[in-house]
């Protein structure tokens, strides 16, 4: 632990500030219109119960929105948007604010016409409606879903300027289903069993191969997100969770699952979500997503605007592997590191938060973070992952990523290695 995060240490931080907070604090309080004068809220009633039937955020927060980038593709369609990563604090995405990625646009399904079919190597192919779904014993558990391409532009220098386009590619959401396992074992799974194919129901029909041993272990077939529906951009009425891996995998509106002996071979597991390497080679099946943090703020979204003195870092770290002991953040381009505060639940394949408070002296800053998985994991350098995997890469970059503050408390998107 460093200083800093000492009880002694922010103590004395505090004190350090404290003047500062003192004098501006009173010179705020004499005569200030926000205290002296009628506020236009205060003289009239406010509007009853049930005007607002479901509840939307306030108007002052519209620009705590998802957000896309026009020219990544060549038509909404098939295309992504971002979550707002800079605007959020703790670890739970709110349902309005998950990222969307859709290969063939949204597809509307009515839960009454829904079905979930089973079939293959199973003793007895079987079809499901949601209200059959809903009979098994279902689970609740919070998971991040971090696709494959997150932070891909980056893989090559600094591109997006801003967490939300670099690393918004993730929300983090409580998830009620049952589990796959369950599903499976009511049609019987047959000996030769090995795999299962996921299939949505969307235009684009995505599928993909999922190992039998994942399938059984902690696989969800999820009809709730923090407590309500789904939403239609995550696969209303039923997606399939894959907790820790790639978010392609997460086959949304699903509505077969069938079980064979050996993967296949699909669109989205061979010529898409591969890695192709330096000597011309292509890795494939790399599930797992690896350990991974960014700075939310500062961020260039999201500049320092108080000027010097007492400031807030903050971020968000994840593990494919398991939970994130640690995080360290550096205010000097990795030189010194200090280890961060984490704050909120710790939870298998879920995000984290971490706080670092400090006193900022207005001289430039290099933030970078580098989180530390239960595995003992470290998040590697951007260099690092070059040294492994060269230049060809998109999908998997989970190095570490530079914010540069400049004076007026400005950050840029930079890269240091
Ligand atoms: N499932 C279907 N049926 N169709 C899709 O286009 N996109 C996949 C996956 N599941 C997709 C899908 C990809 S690439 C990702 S990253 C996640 O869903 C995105 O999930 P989200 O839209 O809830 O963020
Ligand atoms: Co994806």
């Amino acid at each position: 632990m460093t200083d800093k995060t000492t009880r002694r240490g922010l103590l004395k931080a505090g004190f350090a500030t404290g003047a500062g907070f003192g004098l501006a604090g009173a010179a705020r309080a004499a005569g200030d219109p926000a205290i002296t004068e009628v506020q236009p809220w205060a003289p009239m009633l406010g509007e009853g119960v049930d005007a607002r039937p479901y509840g939307l955020p306030s108007k002052f927060e519209a620009e705590v929105v998802r957000r896309n980038v026009p020219w990544l593709t060549a038509d909404p369609v098939s295309s992504v948007n971002f979550t707002p990563l800079h605007e959020l604090d703790g670890i739970i995405t709110p349902n309005g604010l998950c990222f969307e990625r859709h290969h063939g646009g949204i597809a509307e399904v009515d839960p009454g016409d829904y079905r979930l079919m089973i079939n293959g190597l199973v003793d007895t192919p079987m079809v499901f409606t949601l209200e059959d779904l809903k009979r098994f014993p279902r689970e609740n558990r919070v998971h991040f879903l971090e696709c494959a391409a997150n932070t891909g532009m980056e893989w090559r220098g600094a591109q997006l300027n801003g967490c939300q386009f670099t690393h918004g590619m993730i929300h983090n959401v409580m998830y009620t289903g049952v589990p796959l396992r369950l599903i499976l074992e009511e049609a019987g799974i047959k000996t030769s069993a090995r795999w299962i194919l996921a299939e949505g129901a969307d235009a684009s029909a995505m599928t993909r191969s999922i190992p039998m041993e994942k399938a059984l272990d902690d696989c969800l077939v999820a009809f709730k997100m923090n407590g309500e529906a789904l939403r239609p951009e995550q696969g209303y009425p039923v997606r399939l969770v894959v907790p820790g891996w790639e978010g392609n995998m997460w086959v949304k509106w699903l509505r077969r699952i069938e079980v064979g002996d050996q993967p296949w071979h699909h669109r989205e597991e061979t010529s898409k979500y591969t890695d192709l390497l330096a000597d011309g080679k292509a890795r494939r099946f790399t599930w797992e997503m690896d350990a991974k943090s960014v700075i939310t703020n500062p961020s260039p979204q999201a500049p320092i605007t108080h000027g010097p003195g007492r400031t807030v870092i903050t971020g968000v770290a994840w593990s494919g592997r398991g939970t994130i002991p640690r995080v360290d953040v550096t205010l000097d381009g990795g030189i010194n590191w200090h280890q961060a505060r984490m704050s909120g639940p710790s939870m298998q394949k879920s995000m984290h938060r971490f706080y670092y408070e400090f006193d900022w002296d207005g001289r430039p800053l290099l933030l970078q973070s580098r989180a530390h998985d239960s595995t003992g994991y470290v998040q590697p350098t951007k260099d690092q992952l070059r040294a492994l995997r060269g230049e060809n890469s998109i999908y998997h970059n989970n190095g570490i990523q530079t914010w540069a503050v400049n004076e007026q408390g400005v950050a840029e998107n930079v890269e240091v290695s």
